[in-house]
C-alpha cells in the first residue's frame, strides 16, 4: 500500500486516508460511559494524536503499539493541536507497507558516518585503547550492525534511526577540537574512547525494530553499566588472545575509561553513580549535554506547526523558541 499522505503535511479539516504506524494506544471511558480510544500515529515525518469514538470494541487488542493501520478520518485542531478523528481503522500486514516510510531516520548516511567513526578509531595512539576500540567498533559485526541503526533515545534527542551514530560522531568531532584547544592538559585517546563508548550500551538498552522502547536489560541495568560491562568483556577477550595487546591491559587506563562512561550523565540524580572526577570525564559529560540539547531544540523547532515566529511551549525546556527563517514554511 503506497503512502501518499505524510503527517507533517496534514492540515486542519483535511480528510485522511493513509496507513500509519501506531506508536501508542490506550482505551478510556468517556463521561457518557462509552469507551473511546486514544492513539498516537507516526510515520517518518512525525507524530499525530488520534481519537476513535465509534466501534472501539472492534479495535481493542488489534490497534496496538507497533501495528500498521489504514486510517480513514479527518484532521482537526483541538486546543491548538492537530489530531485525527478516526472514522475507520483497518489493520495491515507488515508486507503490505514499506517499513522505511514509518520510522524517522537521520539525514546523514549511516555507512558514511561509520567511515568517519572508523577514521577516528584509527587516529588513536595508545596501543591498548586502540586495540579495544578496534575490537568493538571495527571487528564486532553485531555491534557494527546495531550502531548503524540504533536511535540515541526514545524521544529526547537523536530519536531516530542512526541517531546514536550521528550523536557519537558529532561528539567525537567536538572532542577533537577541544583536545587541540586544551592540548597538553588532556588525554585525547581517553576523550575519544569516552565519545565512542559513553552511550554504546544503548544498542542493547533500546529496542528499535519498530517503535523505540526500552528492553528489559535497559530498564533493569541501563546503558552506563551496560557500557562498562562491554568494556570489561572485550578487555578479557583481548587478553585471552595472544598478540592482541602489548601486555596486560593497564589497570589505570581501564578504570579511567570506565569512569568516563559512568560519569557521563554528570550528576547522581541524572543516573551517574559517580560525578566527573577527571577533565576528560567532565568534557565528555559537557559535550554530551551540549550535543543532545542542540539536536533536541533543532528538531523541535523544525517540527513545530505553530504559525509565526514562535514555537509552541517546549515542556522539556519550559520555554518558547524563536523560529529563524529556515523554520518558516515558504508559503507563510
Ligand atoms: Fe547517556
Ligand atoms: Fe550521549
Amino acid at each position: 500500500m503506497k503512502k501518499t499522505q505524510f503527517i507533517k503535511d496534514l492540515k486542519d479539516k483535511d480528510s485522511v486516508e493513509s496507513p500509519f504506524l501506531i506508536k501508542f494506544s490506550a482505551t478510556a471511558v468517556g463521561k457518557n460511559g462509552k469507551p473511546y480510544m486514544n492513539l498516537v500515529f507516526m510515520d517518518k515525518t512525525g507524530e499525530i494524536e488520534g481519537r476513535v469514538w465509534e466501534d472501539v470494541t472492534a479495535y481493542v487488542g488489534q490497534a496496538v503499539r507497533d501495528a500498521f493501520v489504514l486510517v480513514e478520518g479527518r484532521c482537526q485542531t483541538y486546543q491548538g493541536r492537530r489530531q485525527i478523528v478516526v472514522q475507520r481503522l483497518q489493520i495491515l500486514r507488515e508486507d503490505e507497507v514499506e517499513q522505511k516510510d514509518y520510522l524517522p531516520e537521520s539525514d546523514l548516511d549511516a555507512d558514511r558516518l561509520y567511515g568517519v567513526l572508523l577514521d577516528y578509531v584509527s587516529s588513536i595512539q595508545d596501543p591498548y585503547y586502540k586495540a579495544l576500540a578496534e575490537a568493538i567498533l571495527r571487528d564486532d559485526p553485531e555491534i557494527i550492525e546495531k550502531m548503524k541503526r540504533a536511535p540515541a533515545a526514545k524521544g529526547m534527542h537523536h530519536a531516530y534511526k542512526t541517531g546514536l551514530l550521528e550523536h557519537v560522531v558529532s561528539i567525537t568531532g567536538i572532542l577533537d577540537s577541544l583536545s587541540r584547544h586544551y592540548g597538553k592538559y588532556l588525554d585525547r585517546d581517553l576523550l575519544f574512547l569516552g565519545g565512542f563508548f559513553h552511550d554504546i550500551g544503548k544498542i542493547w538498552e533500546l529496542s528499535y525494530d519498530r517503535v523505540t522502547d526500552y528492553t528489559n536489560e535497559g530498564k533493569l541495568i541501563g546503558h552506563l553499566v551496560m557500557g562498562v560491562e562491554l568494556i570489561d568483556r572485550k578487555i578479557r577477550e583481548l587478553e585471552a588472545q595472544p598478540g592482541k595487546l602489548p601486555g596486560g591491559f593497564p589497570e589505570e587506563k581501564k578504570l579511567l575509561l570506565k569512569h568516563v562512561i559512568l560519569a557521563h550523565h554528570g550528576r547522581l540524580e541524572y543516573g551517574s553513580p559517580k560525578e566527573p572526577q577527571c577533565l576528560e570525564a567532565l568534557l565528555v559529560h559537557m559535550v554530551d549535554d551540549l550535543d543532545s540539547k542542540v539536536n533536541a531544540i533543532q528538531k523541535f523547532i523544525s517540527q513545530d506547526q505553530t504559525p509565526g515566529r514562535w514555537t509552541a511551549i517546549n515542556r522539556n525546556f519550559e520555554r518558547y523558541f524563536y523560529k529563524p527563517d529556515w523554520a518558516i514554511p515558504p508559503n507563510e
